[in-house]
């Protein structure tokens, strides 16, 4: 099968499964101030992803690519909205406009509709030095992503199954651009002595990319004909991943990501420690079911949304949200007190 054509039956099935609410958030509650101190009107959501700074938290996170009328106009729509909103976007990943350059289209549409904005490259950790060089050049990229992927790939009928050597590309990958490396998990979760690993070559920000949101296993099963249930729940939650890795990564270096569908799930992530809140599968479904006037409306009503959080907190900016006094209960209490983590 193209890997065009598997991209189609991505988005198809990422619609039709949709999100699950399994991202642990609904763990987390915040501890309500009653003296918050401050007027909405001096909220500022100005962020950093690793040496980065963006006016929001708030990122569309790597989706579409591939050859195709279809994929080049959700990119195309994607690019214009990041845009039109001052946010950051990633592209799908760019492998298969490496390996077929007449697909490099759907990805240069990107930088053609979005000329200023921060924009992510996209690769998995097969990648090489050259290819990743040549992915950044293909959109004039501001960030690479490279995607962990493991599950996926072992669901997917004609995935990889060697593993091996993908921290050595990557620290070879970081040393050899000189723009940020970002390490994203695409829905399974990541750990602690993992996000250490890849922050040791060089990573400047880790994207959890947690269970609970779009699921790749899930996904993938639809393709083929003897289902692996168990990978169906098998990764980190969100709130997990996030809770783990701020306890050894320093400032600005995370970024929440999986299953984040509304504000209140990306000042969660925020207070449990990530600078930047990724999402995928959400935007998918408003912009091809609702469409592009909606994908704005959306986002600009999640900035207003965070903003009446932070008010209600009596956080001013994103380094106060961080700080934010947070209980955790249920699963995501148990998970972390096991992992060792207060
Ligand atoms: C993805 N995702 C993804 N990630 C990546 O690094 N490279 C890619 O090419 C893709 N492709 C892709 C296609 C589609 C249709 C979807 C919905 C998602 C994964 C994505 O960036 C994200 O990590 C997961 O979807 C989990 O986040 P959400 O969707 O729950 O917000």
């Amino acid at each position: 099968m193209s890997r065009t054509k598997r991209k189609i039956q991505h988005i198809q099935h990422a619609l039709s499964i949709g999100q699950s609410r399994m991202n642990g958030l609904d763990d987390v509650t915040f501890v309500h101030q009653c003296l918050p101190n401050l007027s909405l009107a001096d909220i500022n959501l100005d962020s950093k992803i690793g040496e980065l700074v963006t006016g929001s938290p708030i990122f569309i996170n790597a989706m579409t690519g591939g050859g195709g009328e279809e994929t080049l106009k959700i990119n195309e729509q994607l690019a214009r909205a990041a845009a039109e909103c001052n946010i950051p976007l990633a592209v799908g990943s760019q492998m298969s406009a490496i390996k077929n350059p007449e697909e490099a289209s759907s990805y240069e549409i990107v930088r053609k509709a979005n000329p200023n904005g921060l924009i992510f490259a996209n690769l998995g950790s097969e990648a090489t030095v050259e290819q990743a060089e040549r992915a950044v050049d293909m959109i004039k990229a501001n960030a690479l992503q490279i995607h962990l992927n493991v599950v996926q790939e072992l669901v997917m009928p004609e995935g990889d199954r060697d593993f091996t050597g993908a921290l050595n590309r990557i620290g070879a990958v970081v040393n050899s651009l000189n723009i940020p490396v970002i390490v994203k998990e695409v829905g399974f979760g990541m750990n602690k002595e993992a996000a250490s690993q890849l922050l040791s070559v060089g990573v400047s920000a880790i994207d959890t990319g947690g269970f609970g949101g779009t699921n790749f296993a899930e996904i993938e099963n639809k393709r083929r004909e003897k289902y692996l249930t168990y990978f169906n729940e098998w990764g980190i939650s969100t709130a997990s991943s996030v809770a783990e890795i701020a306890s050894i990564a320093p400032p600005n270096s995370i970024i929440g990501s999986g299953g984040i569908q509304n504000a209140y799930d990306a000042a969660k992530a925020i207070a449990l420690g990530a600078s930047g809140v990724g999402m995928a599968g959400y935007f998918l479904k408003i912009l091809l079911k609702n469409g592009y006037d909606m994908l704005l409306q959306e986002i600009s009503l999640l900035h207003a949304d965070i903003k009446m959080i932070m008010t209600a907190l009596g956080t001013k900016n994103i380094e106060e949200l961080q700080n934010a006094p947070l209980v955790i209960s249920g699963k995501t209490h148990h998970w972390l007190t096991e992992r060792g983590v207060q």
